[in-house]
């Protein structure tokens, strides 16, 4: 029989949706959590759970916080190494910055150093699944399913597919997207923890013909998600729409080519139109918020009060390395400041919500990550409400629990990540 593990501590869990009902009705706190085989087994007092696993071990993190690990629901892996390059906005940015980067990616060892890289870091900052973009390169996709493998962690990741306004070397071909991109789906999806998405990096750096190709490989394969971008910058949007006049808005652009369906993944979405926001509610496609590149890169205040209010499927993600952060905690903190720039205040509840179930959701993976309950992956990540003297002396002044998370999230970085579990196996420990 598989060994189980007791985690004590405040362990988090979520029943619903801090945005539909009242935070105590959404959010509880358990005293402890039992994982068996890779698995939550369950939640409740020490003694309900010392009594049920009489033969479990017990790791112990009084006062700690104890909760899913954090979902990513979108970066770019390979551009780890130019996280945080200076002065320019996104196509810019692209061009002098990204696409140099991602030139590199043909090398398979250089691909597998930062996919290396980039899985420590961000698991080290408590992050235990990621939506990530590979380069154009087949090699890149290998490499960052290679290693996500080798540490039994659930991974979403595709072949990034550009067939124009991209230098030589980083194009492929409507024909060579559709073959690459099957070719690696047919290796890769459901293969252990492993998901394959289809990934058109956004419509001007894809044909029609692009679209069009990797529209039937997502018909024929519906259950697999499609990422891309949608209307980060209002000079991406006028680009877009001078090269596809035929479109209604942006969306169109991916509607017209089969690429709006339930399962799609649309970064960013800032600036949208009335017509695109209905469509995406109404098809259930899920918009990723990524906070800290949204400022870094200058690209507008994406409105999550009002997405929230309406319905919308709402993801959050780093975006490294337009995304300034590798911390899933920083970029909570962006999305509070956002919030408060666009007259929503989240709750702290709403912001571990979105970090871990609501990627969750938008990655249609609800119930196997993103939060702890029984059936769930054992991914976890134990916080340290007091990480450092200048949260420990706010932490120490907060009347309830939620008052002493907040200061973490808007302060914490990796020193407050004290312990994380993946797929039920402990990572690290406080040092
Ligand atoms: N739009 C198209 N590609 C990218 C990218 O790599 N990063 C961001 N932030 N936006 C994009
Ligand atoms: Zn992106």
């Amino acid at each position: 029989m598989a060994e189980t593990t007791i985690i004590t501590g405040h362990v988090l869990s979520f029943v619903a949706q801090p945005f539909d009902v009242n935070i105590a009705d959404a959010a509880k706190f358990h005293e402890a959590v039992a994982i068996t085989g890779g698995h939550v087994a369950a939640l409740g007092t020490v003694a309900d759970l010392t009594r049920r696993f009489p033969h479990a071990a017990c790791v112990d993190h009084p006062g700690k916080l104890v909760m899913a690990g954090f979902v990513d629901a979108h970066a770019h892996y390979p551009q780890t190494a130019i996280i945080a390059s200076w002065g320019k906005r996104l196509i810019d940015w692209l061009n002098s910055y990204t696409f140099p980067e991602e030139m590199r990616f043909g090398d398979p060892a250089y691909a597998a150093e930062i996919a290396a890289r980039h899985l420590d870091l961000t698991a080290r900052n408590g992050t235990t699944t990621i939506c990530s973009f590979c380069t154009t390169h087949p090699a890149s996709v290998d490499a960052y399913f290679t290693e996500a493998q080798a540490r039994g962690q659930r991974i979403i990741a595709g072949k990034t597919c550009m067939d124009r306004n991209a230098p030589d070397g980083l194009r492929d071909t409507a024909q060579s997207a559709y073959d690459d991109s099957k070719a690696l789906l047919d290796r890769w999806h459901g293969v252990d923890r492993l998901t394959y998405a289809i990934t058109p990096r956004f419509s001007p750096t894809s044909t029609p013909d692009q679209l069009d190709a990797l529209g039937s490989l997502w018909a024929q394969h519906p259950d697999c998600p499609m990422q891309t971008h949608l209307s980060e910058q209002t000079d991406e949007i006028e680009w877009v729409m001078g090269m596809f006049p035929e479109a209604r808005d942006y969306l169109d652009t991916y509607e017209r080519h089969g690429l709006l369906r339930p399962g799609g993944l649309y970064g960013h979405a800032i600036h949208l139109e009335p017509r695109e926001r209905d469509r995406l509610r109404e098809v259930g496609a899920a918009v990723v918020h990524c906070p800290t590149s949204n400022t870094f890169i200058g690209s507008g205040l994406f409105d999550m009060g009002r997405r929230k209010a309406e319905g919308q499927i709402v993801g959050l993600a780093t975006d490294t390395g337009g995304g300034s952060s590798f911390s899933m905690l920083r970029t909570m903190a962006a999305a509070y400041e956002i919030g408060q720039l666009t007259g929503t205040p989240l709750h702290a509840a709403q912001l571990l919500w979105l970090a871990t179930q609501g990627s969750a959701e938008a990655l249609r993976m609800g119930g196997v990550i993103g939060n702890l309950a029984p059936g769930a992956d054992a991914d976890v990540v134990v916080l340290d409400l007091a990480s450092t003297p200048a949260i420990a002396q706010r932490t120490a002044r907060a009347d309830d629990l939620w008052e002493a998370v907040f200061p973490t999230i808007m302060m914490g970085d990796d020193r407050a990540v004290s312990e994380v579990w993946i797929g039920g196996v402990r990572q690290f420990f406080d040092a």
